[in-house]
């Protein structure tokens, strides 16, 4: 596996697996990787003969009061890993060689709709951050087919909003959520926990389920909603969001059955847990 930080570099490489005819995967990721991330390069090899991933903390997609600076930053635990996941190249640029022109004055993208709610409501600016630095990494990576968390299930809305709109020619691929054993989803952010936070932090899962379970029995979406925001009141978090939507994120119709998506923000001290949970309303 190759490490390579230079645009010129990266360039050469996919170009010569190109002229072998072979199909490039990728999958973007900020580092201090686990077994998600490696879930998803697994996922991009069996839909490609070569798998590039990038490690790169995003300084656009934070916000002021945000953890950027102490984001974790573990680089030789990540290369390791990922060639063990199987990955052939790992894309690892600077902040200047990602915004020449820094990251202030970078040609920002941003995606309507569907990043007005929810994260986007709560983290104003994120969104056009993700878009801006997926834009390029597609741009330089140039993949045919590219692998997405489901874990973070409206970026990943947006992401497609953002490959259909622009025509970027490749084809999404989404990876299922990895858990730990008590079902907290596995983030590079549950390190922030401390030992009774950790204990705790496993009840957004639960809440998810039981908002499912709720909606399954008859209840209606307010109460259902409301109830999962008791419940993780009551277990010491500060809740953002705790919402049943549709697969696209709107509101759905009382009375109206289909695909549904449960889904929570809440925060445990000075960190931001997101999970969510599909499901089918029968
Ligand atoms: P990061 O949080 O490092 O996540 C990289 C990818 O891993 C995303 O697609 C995310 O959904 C996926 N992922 C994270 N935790 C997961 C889990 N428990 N199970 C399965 N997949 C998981 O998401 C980002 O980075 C950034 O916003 C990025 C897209 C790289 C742009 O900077």
């Amino acid at each position: 596996m190759d490490i390579c930080g230079e645009l010129t570099d990266l360039r050469l490489r996919v170009a010569a697996w190109r002229r072998e005819g072979l199909r490039i995967g990728f999958v973007p990721t900020m580092g201090n990787l686990h077994a998600g991330h490696y879930s998803l390069v697994r996922l991009a090899r069996d839909h490609a003969d070569r798998v590039v991933a990038s490690v790169f903390v995003n300084p656009t997609q934070f916000g002021p009061g945000e953890d950027f600076a102490r984001y974790p930053r573990t680089p030789e635990r990540d290369a390791a890993g990922l060639e063990a996941a199987g990955c052939d190249l790992v894309w690892q640029p600077s902040v200047e060689t990602m915004y020449p022109f820094g990251a202030e004055h970078a040609v920002r993208m941003r995606v309507p709709g569907v990043t007005e709610v929810l994260d986007g409501a709560h983290r104003p600016g994120h969104f056009d951050g993700v878009c801006t630095v997926v834009s390029r990494l597609f741009n330089q990576v140039q993949p045919d087919v590219a692998a997405f968390g489901r874990k973070d299930y409206q970026q990943l809305a947006v992401i497609r909003d953002l490959v259909r709109d622009l025509a970027f020619p490749l084809r999404l691929l989404a990876g299922d959520t990895v858990r730990e054993a008590d079902g907290l989803a596995m983030s590079s952010r549950n390190q922030y926990l401390s030992e009774a936070e950790r204990s705790v932090a496993p009840e957004l899962h639960r809440a998810l389920l039981a908002m499912r379970d709720a909606a399954w029995a008859g209840e209606s979406r307010a109460s259902a909603e409301a109830a999962a925001r008791s419940r993780l009141q009551a277990a010491g978090f500060q809740v953002d969001y705790a919402v049943i939507r549709t697969p696209a994120l709107a509101e759905p119709e009382a009375g109206t059955d289909g695909p549904r998506v449960a889904l929570a923000a809440a925060r445990l001290g000075a960190t931001r847990l997101i999970d969510n949970l599909e499901f089918e309303l029968p």
